[in-house]
């Protein structure tokens, strides 16, 4: 059988320099783990731009169907700030994710013992916290039609619409309970059953669902109370699914229980491809960053961790994502700090690529 096959999109600011780092990580796993994969590599965004004047081409986009998996590091800046609408790198994003069709969201929130003083909330409410929030990314509001901004009786009317088929509910909970099994077997879906038709169809939808994975404990709750439980005791979650626009506030409250930008990953999954895997794409949450582009204090971990969730999703290698994530908490409690990781001054901080050679020596460790 071939290697699994990657394409590496750094794109723009801070994403080569990341990505480095992750790069020193693939080709770790494998000399030491035998997990050697066919690493391509293309350009997005303002690189994209600048090399062929579209912020995707043809022939990437192409690629990016073909492979197993892509890894992308961030896109924009502000050379591109004034550029039309239609080539901005933002666009080049947007179609990967459009053309390949990644309806289900990943966006773990996960806090790592050795940073739990950097959450706006008290330690022994953030502490072990690890939790999965699902979002639906392809459709709901943000894609409904009718849209727009309209006169009615005399003033303006702005309209947007919330639609879901089933289909599209039912795919996005498979995603969500597949997760829900390779995790704790507990699953949250979050909608506003008691005021709005879509969620009484979404919960319906998941409880249709529900039947096939009897192992998995569902339950649901309104989106509100769901915003509010996650600050009060996020803890009672493990995997949280919901729509887009309620997924994309969620994930952003829960996100920041952990502390940094720099520690987010992401991964954005489409359905099954002919061999099985399904159709992705990872990516840090994090944007291009341009305030600290080129000066080494970018923070790897989370184009780390996404790649991590590569492992574990794309490559069912659960294992080694584990020993990467393992690799990666010893790093922070062992004091290795990037400067957006550091409380005290007086501190020294670490590098972008001594924080990633720090990894790279942790899974060695591990061995
Ligand atoms: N997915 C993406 O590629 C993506 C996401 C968000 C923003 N953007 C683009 O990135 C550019 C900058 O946007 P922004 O400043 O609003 O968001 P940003 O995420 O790039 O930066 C926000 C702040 O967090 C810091 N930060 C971000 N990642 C970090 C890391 N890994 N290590 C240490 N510090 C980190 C930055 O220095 C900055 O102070 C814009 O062009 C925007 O459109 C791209």
């Amino acid at each position: 059988m071939s290697n699994p096959s990657l394409l590496i999109l750094a794109g723009d600011g801070i994403g080569p320099e990341v990505m480095a780092e992750v790069k020193k990580i693939i080709d770790w796993f494998g000399d030491r783990r035998g997990l050697v994969f066919e690493v391509e590599e293309g350009l997005v965004g303002g690189a994209a731009h600048d090399a062929h004047g579209v912020p995707l081409t043809d022939e990437t986009m192409a690629r990016a169907q073909a492979v197993d998996a892509v890894l992308l590091g961030a896109v924009g800046g502000p050379a591109y700030d004034d550029l039309d609408f239609s080539v901005k790198p933002e666009r080049g994003l947007l179609r990967l994710r459009k053309e390949m069709d990644l309806f289900a969201n990943l966006r773990p929130a996960q806090c790592f013992d050795a940073l739990a003083d950097f959450s706006s909330l008290k330690r022994e409410v953030v502490a072990g916290l690890d939790i999965m929030i699902v979002r639906e990314l392809t459709s709901g509001i943000y894609f409904g039609e009718p849209r727009g901004i309209f006169e009615e009786g005399g003033e303006r009317v702005g309209l947007n619409t919330q639609r879901y088929t089933e289909s599209e509910i039912a795919r996005v909970a498979r995603a969500a309970f597949e997760l829900a099994m390779k995790r704790d077997k507990r699953l949250c879906s979050m909608e506003k059953a008691n005021v709005m038709e879509s969620g009484i169809l979404w919960r319906e939808v998941v409880n249709e669902v529900a039947a096939d994975y009897p192992e998995v404990e569902v339950s649901h709750m309104y989106a509100d109370n769901g915003g509010m439980q996650l600050v009060r005791a996020p803890r009672q979650f493990d995997v949280i699914v919901t729509d887009n626009l309620f997924g994309d506030l969620l994930s952003d409250v829960a996100a920041m229980l952990t502390g940094s930008l720099g520690m987010l990953p992401s991964a954005s999954l489409g359905a099954p491809m002919a061999n099985g895997r399904p159709r992705a794409l990872y990516e840090p949450v994090h944007g291009s960053a341009p305030d600290i582009a080129g000066q080494g204090k970018a923070n790897p971990i989370a184009c780390i961790l996404s790649f991590a969730m590569a492992l574990r999703y794309s490559f069912d290698a659960g294992a080694e994502a584990g020993r990467l994530e393992r690799a990666v908490e010893k790093v922070l409690a062992d004091g290795v700090r990037t400067p957006d990781l550091m409380q005290a001054e007086g501190e020294a901080p670490a590098s972008t690529s001594e924080m990633g050679d720090a990894i790279v020596a942790a899974l060695e460790a591990s061995l």
